[in-house]
């Protein structure tokens, strides 16, 4: 069975980069990652690519719109079918976000739409939330907004600090992201306007209690 080609778009570290590379490791998942692209030519992430042997660009910060034609060019290049933000830190312009519409996932590290945009670890923290997570979503063109794939739940410690709260909430993304791209490459989702139905699998597999059990 062809695998689903997948592009992933990175900015720095890449670890959820290295947990769809692992799970597609295993012929039997359902996509392979086909291209990288980096809008950094120090993210680290370039590196977990080489090492992958995935053919990996960099389309430097530029005006918005320029690095929408050259990324769209690299993607279609490479016959990718799905676009998975990972740690991807630019805004998209929206003609790039309507051309991938449910076919662009990204990951976020909170319980959207709880704590959108930059440090949300430290703002759930500071709201004294009990527990967090992450959650993966089809893009939209608002920041962290679009229809909710899949959700990952962990508890919030009260010696909690933000290092410690990002830590755990990453552990649980490393499980979540590889899930909802298999979804999506089995034909398991499908969109009607803000929620994202799953077809065949129970609840449990899309809602994922603290899977990294910290
Ligand atoms: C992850 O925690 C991801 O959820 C977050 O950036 C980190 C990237 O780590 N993304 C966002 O905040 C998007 N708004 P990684 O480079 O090791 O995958």
């Amino acid at each position: 069975m062809a695998r689903l080609k997948v592009g992933v778009l990175i900015s720095g570290r890449g670890s959820n980069l290295q947990a769809l590379i692992d799970a597609a490791r295993d012929p039997a998942y359902p996509a392979e990652i086909t291209l990288v692209i980096s809008n950094r030519p120090d993210a680290a992430g370039l590196a977990r690519a080489a090492g992958a042997g995935i053919p990996s660009r960099v389309i430097a910060d530029t005006e918005r719109g320029a690095f929408a034609a050259a990324a769209s060019a690299a993607l279609r290049e490479s016959a990718v079918e799905l676009v998975a933000l990972a740690g991807f830190m630019r805004i998209l312009d929206d003609g790039f976000v309507a051309a991938w519409r449910d076919r662009m996932m990204n990951i976020h590290p909170s319980l959207l739409p709880a704590f959108p945009g930059l440090h949300p670890q430290r703002r759930a923290l500071a709201a004294g939330v009990k527990v967090s997570g992450c959650t993966v979503h089809f893009v939209r063109p608002e920041i962290d907004s679009g229809p909710i794939i899949a959700q990952a739940v962990v508890p919030v410690h009260p010696a909690d600090d933000e290092d410690a709260l990002a830590a755990r909430i990453l552990a649980a993304e490393h499980f979540l992201y590889p899930l909802a791209v298999r979804l999506h490459a089995e034909g398991r989702l499908s969109v009607a306007g803000n929620i994202v139905m799953v077809s065949g699998v129970p609840p449990p597999e899309f809602a994922l209690f603290n899977p990294a059990g910290g």
